[in-house]
């Protein structure tokens, strides 16, 4: 088997080009700013780039209320600068994927103009209407506690329309012909600019099929077909998908054949992640683990901490969840939606180093490919006196200068986070590029290590059994190579035996320091961890190149 499936190993980062970094003093991040920090994310490690949206927009939604799929927001560069960018990523060796927002546009599209005003327009069929008010017009709103309804009457086409989310994001109805059509035409848009892919939003509601009347039924055989299509236009683009769903559903997304999106953002792991950082207790998230393992062959997790939105919690059961409430949002400004925590990573975790380290530690091997959030490398703060999702979205640090570096600018388009803790003078880039010891420099070291371990991404694993309650254990096997990892989430020492499975005897060699740890004559090893210790262990010696099972001589 030839390994060139990209995405099994890429470091993904997550960004906005607004709140990126100012090129021109406007107050606004954007693409040739972007471009020049090429290098610091190349550093890092990064290897894939997923932007997200900077389309035309009246940005009521950081974006994601597109009016122009086939437009760049003026605000953040012209069509010049992301074919600059785009070539100057490729010339670094790092990929872009875009987020490609199509359950709904923004309610200023000009398809939803043209549909409200004429009922005989072509474009009024792309949208979901309804002459009365639907008995649910109040039942499903994603934001529940700021959105009120999820059908809205128009007053100019004199009917309702649906939005499952905000009002002003009309939903478009994805299984009408003309829709579909527009939809591959934007895909394929962006694939000749050369982008390697889409994030792709809000994907149960996309291939729900839509209507006052209509059985909300799932079709999954959308995502077959935009599959055909990507890879059509270009083979080795991918589908990274937005799908909060329970495990029994995933398979429904990857396809039993692995024929519709290659990977998924694991939400379901997400959750019981931070259940077992809040509580210690990793039983639920070995239990998320095996109930995620079932995927086609070049199918691939998304593991990620925090993201964009609320960390959201719904699928815990409500002690869980107000487990984690105690732990990491004690004050109710911190909640959102009943469901979620609108805080970053640092905050959270008590900007406690040693929990921050033990946190990435698992994102960056768990079974999948990590998701990094902009500004989690240098431990960013949040800014709760910014509405909703906001507090998570502030402009990055990049220096002790003015507005963090962010612009030279008298006005960022959102203030850089100046507190006594997370501030821009105690936390950025600047600073911490010049000490060896900063959260930066390890961030960089633990990516290296990760890309040099590409058993996480495509190794079968297993679970260390007779771990302590509060200790994960992984075993990854690929080839003749043999990885252990662990976690310990307690605040005390802890003492773990382990042997290693179908292996002889052997040394574990620790990836990330000096020690090793020799077996005893049955083949065991008793490791001592410190509280809320991680470790990385070679099976054998770790600078033996990889050679496949087969080939191996005698
Ligand atoms: C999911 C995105 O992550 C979120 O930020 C957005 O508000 C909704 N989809 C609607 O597009």
């Amino acid at each position: 088997m030839i390994h060139d499936l990209w995405y099994k190993n890429a470091i993904i980062y997550c960004l906005n080009v607004e709140t990126f970094i100012d090129s021109n003093g406007d107050g606004c991040g954007d693409f040739v700013g972007l471009t020049d920090k090429l290098a610091y994310l190349a550093g890092l490690g990064v290897t894939c780039i997923w932007l997200m949206p900077f389309y035309g927009s009246p940005n009521k939604d950081d974006g994601y209320d597109v009016s122009d799929y086939y437009g760049v927001h003026p605000r953040v560069g012209t069509f010049g600068e992301v074919v600059e960018f785009l070539n100057q990523a490729r010339q670094l060796g790092m990929r872009v994927i875009v987020d490609l927002v199509v359950n709904h546009t923004s309610d200023q599209h000009p398809w939803f103009k043209a549909a409200r005003s004429d009922p005989d327009s072509p474009y009024r069929q792309y949208y979901v209407w309804s002459k009365t008010r639907p008995p649910k017009w109040n039942k499903g709103m994603v934001f529940p506690g700021v959105q009120e309804s999820t059908w809205t009457r128009d007053v100019k086409a004199g009917e309702y329309y649906f939005h499952r989310f905000y009002d002003f994001q009309p939903d478009l109805d994805t299984h009408d012909a003309a829709v579909k059509e527009e939809i591959t035409r934007v895909m394929g848009f962006w694939l000749q600019l050369g982008v390697s892919g889409f994030r792709m939003d809000a994907v149960p509601f996309l291939i729900e099929r839509k209507g006052a009347k209509v059985r909300p039924t799932r079709d999954y055989d959308l995502l077959h077909d935009m599959r055909d299509f990507l890879q059509w236009r270009r083979r080795d683009a991918i589908m990274l998908a937005e799908a909060n769903v329970p495990p029994q559903q995933t398979l429904h997304y990857f396809g039993e054949e692995g024929d519709r999106v290659q990977m998924l953002l694991n939400f379901w792991v997400n959750q019981r992640m931070f259940y077992t950082l809040a509580t210690g207790n990793a039983a639920p998230l070995r239990k998320a683990l095996l109930q995620t393992y079932e995927r086609p062959h070049a199918a691939q997790w998304g593991i990620f901490l925090r993201a964009h939105d609320e960390l959201d919690l719904g699928r815990l059961t409500d002690r869980q969840r107000e487990q984690v409430f105690a732990q990491f949002a004690p004050q109710k400004r911190m909640l959102l939606y009943d469901r979620g925590i609108r805080r970053r990573l640092a905050p959270m975790l008590n900007n406690d180093r040693r929990r921050i380290e033990l946190a990435n530690s698992l994102l960056f091997t768990l079974p999948g490919t990590p998701v990094i959030r902009y500004g989690d490398e240098i431990g960013m703060g949040d800014d709760l006196d910014l509405p909703e999702r906001y507090s998570v979205r502030t402009p990055m640090q990049w220096s002790a200068q003015p507005h963090g570096g962010f612009t030279i600018g008298r006005r960022p388009i959102r203030k850089v986070i100046d507190d006594d803790v997370f501030g821009f003078q105690r936390v950025n880039v600047a600073d911490q590029r010049r000490d060896p010891n900063s959260l930066l420099n390890w961030t960089e070291r633990i990516i290296r290590m990760r890309k040099e371990c590409p058993e996480i991404g495509w190794g079968g694993w297993q679970l260390l059994p007779r771990m302590p309650g509060h200790v994960l254990g992984i075993q990854y096997d690929w080839n003749d190579r043999c990885t252990i990892v662990l976690h310990n989430f307690a605040d005390r020492t802890t003492k773990v035996r382990l042997r290693v499975d179908g292996r002889p005897p052997c040394p574990l060699v620790n990836l990330l320091s000096q020690d090793r740890s020799e077996p005893d004559e049955i083949g065991r090893h008793v490791i001592e961890m410190e509280p809320y210790g991680y470790r990385w262990f070679r099976v054998g010696d770790p600078e033996r190149p990889l050679t496949a099972e087969k080939n191996r001589r005698r």
